[in-house]
């Protein structure tokens, strides 16, 4: 087998591997570094004080999520020092030489690991990423082996982060249990035992940033997400359905929030799951630590709360890992399809160009 060429390798090529390269509707309209102020961004500073800024902060964050289903959150409360470290070390890991990522490929059916570009089976374009993936929650589940053991203080940073993460989370879930007029624990109860998968992004610079994207246009399928960005730039959201991109603009210390699939169909429609991609360019090479709050799989997927002259947007209960495998199997319908419709376009160019009359001098040439 020819062996695994890191995004590093073929980042020093000057055209873009053709696998990579994106339908023309699929391609940035946006640039990486024209930042929007649209999207909220919410202090969390108020939000334990009952008898203060509490139902402020709870109002704008539902009605972020009731509008965009992404916005950013500042004064967390996660410790700056505790996010930079854990950024050094996910760049320290991405700087390893390609030997020592790929002692954790994640292919062979492995869970969590290293890949280079994902692409789901039978997708005929390649997104411009190299990610680590590992599992932190449930506890009993965390497989150390799958964790880097490189640079050195992974695994300690890493469970402290994983776990303000989990809490942060939690505290996102109970505003939005209350707004929905359930008990405070509702979403996370209905999580039943609430996984939380981190993956960590890393885009290097692009030779051809305009034909093709670092992750491709997606709904988040859990609950919630919470993004840990650089000051590069490069997440995109849109709320027309792919018309209009804005680009989020990166805050230190901030996290990006955004309503999954899960999240959206637990509140009958009234989150939204956003629309999201990230762009890449040719000046920098881009880091973003994404940290994935999921139901257990056999969970219990439909609304918590239909409201009076409301329709479930579900037709029946199902499990998370069906809602995940119906996803997964439309998402490759989509790109089969998109495939088909390249090929066959292909072959009505190729049959018109035969059937136009050629100039003289073509057919004598
Ligand atoms: C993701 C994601 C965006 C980014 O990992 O699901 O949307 O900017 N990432 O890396
Ligand atoms: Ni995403």
């Amino acid at each position: 087998m020819a062996p695994v060429k890191t995004l590093k390798y073929l980042a020093q090529e000057k055209t873009l591997e053709s696998s990579f390269i994106r339908d023309v509707s699929e391609r940035p309209k946006v640039a990486y570094n024209n930042f929007s102020n649209e999207i909220p961004i919410i202090s969390l500073a108020g939000i334990d004080d009952v008898d203060g800024l509490r139902i402020e902060t709870c109002n704008k964050i539902v009605e972020a999520c009731e509008n965009w289903g992404i916005f950013q959150i500042v004064d967390h409360g996660v410790d700056q020092k505790l996010i930079s470290e854990m950024t050094r070390l996910a760049k320290g890991f991405f700087d390893l030489p390609p030997e020592e990522k790929l002692r954790f490929d994640l292919s062979g059916g492995k869970k969590g690991g290293f890949i280079v570009s994902s692409h789901l089976q039978g997708e005929p374009v390649r997104d411009w990423r190299e990610m680590m993936i590992y599992f932190s929650y449930p506890i009993k589940q965390r497989d150390y082996s799958r964790w880097p053991n490189k640079p050195e203080g992974w695994k300690e940073v890493t469970e402290q982060y994983s776990e303000k993460l989990m809490s942060l989370s939690c505290k996102l879930l109970e505003v939005l249990s209350e707004a929905m007029g359930l008990e405070k624990e509702a979403l996370t109860k209905a999580c039943v035992d609430m996984d939380q998968k981190l993956v960590i992004n890393n885009y290097p610079k692009c030779p051809q940033p305009d034909l093709t994207l670092g992750l491709k246009r997606h709904t988040d399928p859990g609950t919630i997400t919470l993004l840990l960005q650089d000051q590069v730039g490069g997440l995109q959201a849109t709320r027309d359905n792919g018309k209009t991109w804005i680009t989020v603009k990166p805050i230190e210390g901030a996290f990006v929030v955004n309503i999954g699939d899960h999240g959206h169909y637990l509140s009958n429609g009234r989150f939204k799951n956003a629309d999201h991609q990230a762009v890449v360019n040719s000046n920098y090479s881009r880091l973003s630590i994404a940290t994935f709050q999921n139901p257990a799989p056999d969970a219990t997927v439909y609304p918590l709360k239909i409201r009076d002259g409301e329709k479930s947007v579900m037709e029946e209960p199902i499990t998370f890992a069906e809602m995940y495998r119906r996803k997964m199997s439309k998402d490759l319908e989509i790109a089969r399809m998109k495939k088909l419709g390249k090929e066959e376009k292909e072959l009505r160019n190729l049959e018109k160009a035969k059937l136009e009359p050629k100039p003289l001098n073509e057919i004598l040439a």
